[in-house]
């Protein structure tokens, strides 16, 4: 196992404190392309932040890369030090990935219910797992965390729902790629919700460059927490799971778009079929209230949503196991 690389005195000058070295494959992650996107019988625009080209396939690359280079230049991190993380499944394999890369242990703590190809991403880059059974979404695998790190000092826990640097990450990176990319010029953001930091990080930045831009949660509507509904059963995994994430807390969201299971899951096959595009069902969900919101604001306004995950990590779901449309 690689260990964490050592501050190395400079012959020249004095000892300068020097960064741990960032392997170069990490540079890969962030900087994705905004794409816009129209559909022929909406008369619609879209634009979708493609973080699926991310290494491990998802958004949350962005996340794990923040979260552990910050704990490196810390110094919270040991040679035996242990990530510990709950997730539905892309942190999971963002944090196994970006682990693997700089050399440290990860433990992924995951439902029983999440898909198998998850399971076997997270395996696959030398990460453990814990599965475990839950009626509570997330809280009870938050719960298990906390119990496990108070157990033993050499897990490092990341705490993606409470975690400000979560939110942070989406704020200079994701939320400041989209100003640069629109050149200030953004409408409303559209997306949905897991630990928050998406919707909170990416609002940020995009109020302080331009107030009134709306910000439009997105959640399953059979799970529509936001909108007072008590939450249920959806088929929109990585969102909307179990309880509204405390980094929400003091966001101002301007509108609510419940979209149901069944809805994400065509919207992310005609994702495929007219553009080519290859994604998960949150990704169809999100593209679904995108297109709601363009068509109640003035035509013409410029309205950004995230294209989350690719759908290789969903063949055991319902969206390759349900009857497709016919063409
Ligand atoms: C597929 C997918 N969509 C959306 C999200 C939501 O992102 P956030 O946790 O920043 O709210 C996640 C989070 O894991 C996800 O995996």
């Amino acid at each position: 196992m690689q260990t964490l690389s050592r501050p190395v005195a400079n012959s020249i000058g004095p000892r300068r404190q020097s960064r741990p070295a960032m392997p170069p494959m990490l540079r890969l992650i962030g900087r994705t392309p905004l794409v816009p996107l129209y559909f022929r019988p909406e008369n619609l625009t879209v634009h979708v932040k493609v973080e699926f080209t991310n290494p491990s396939g998802s958004i949350k690359d962005r996340l794990a890369l923040h979260l552990l280079t910050n704990a490196r230049q810390k110094g919270l991190l040991r040679p035996d030090s242990v990530i510990l993380e709950c997730s539905s499944g892309n942190t999971g394999i963002s944090l196994a990935m970006v682990g693997a890369a700089l050399g440290h242990r990860v433990k992924i703590l995951m439902s029983d219910t999440a898909s198998v190809e998850r399971r076997h991403l997270i395996t696959h880059f030398g990460a453990e797992l814990h599965l475990f059974k839950t009626t509570r979404g997330y809280v009870t695998g938050i719960e298990l965390a906390e119990k496990m790190a108070a157990e033993d000092p050499r897990f490092f826990l990341t705490r993606q729902f409470a975690n400000p640097l979560n939110a942070q990450d989406h704020e200079l990176h994701t939320g400041r790629e989209i100003l640069a990319q629109t050149r200030g010029r953004v409408d409303a953001f559209v997306s949905g919700y897991g630990t928050g930091g998406t919707l909170q990080g990416v609002s940020l930045a995009l109020r302080a460059a331009n107030p009134d831009v709306q910000i439009v949660a997105m959640e399953p509507a059979e799970a529509a927490m936001l909108s007072g509904e008590a939450p249920c059963c959806h088929s929109i995994e990585g969102v909307a799971g179990g309880f509204v994430p405390p980094l929400l807390d003091g966001v101002k969201i301007d509108a609510h778009e419940p979209i149901r299971s069944a809805d994400a899951i065509a919207m992310a096959w005609r994702l495929a079929r007219e553009f080519g595009l290859c994604v998960g069902p949150s990704s169809g969900a999100n593209v679904m209230a995108a297109l709601r919101t363009a068509a109640r604001l003035p035509r013409g306004a410029k309205v950004v949503t995230i294209l989350c995950d690719r759908a290789d990590r969903y063949y055991s779901t319902r969206l390759f196991s349900q009857a497709s449309p016919s063409v």
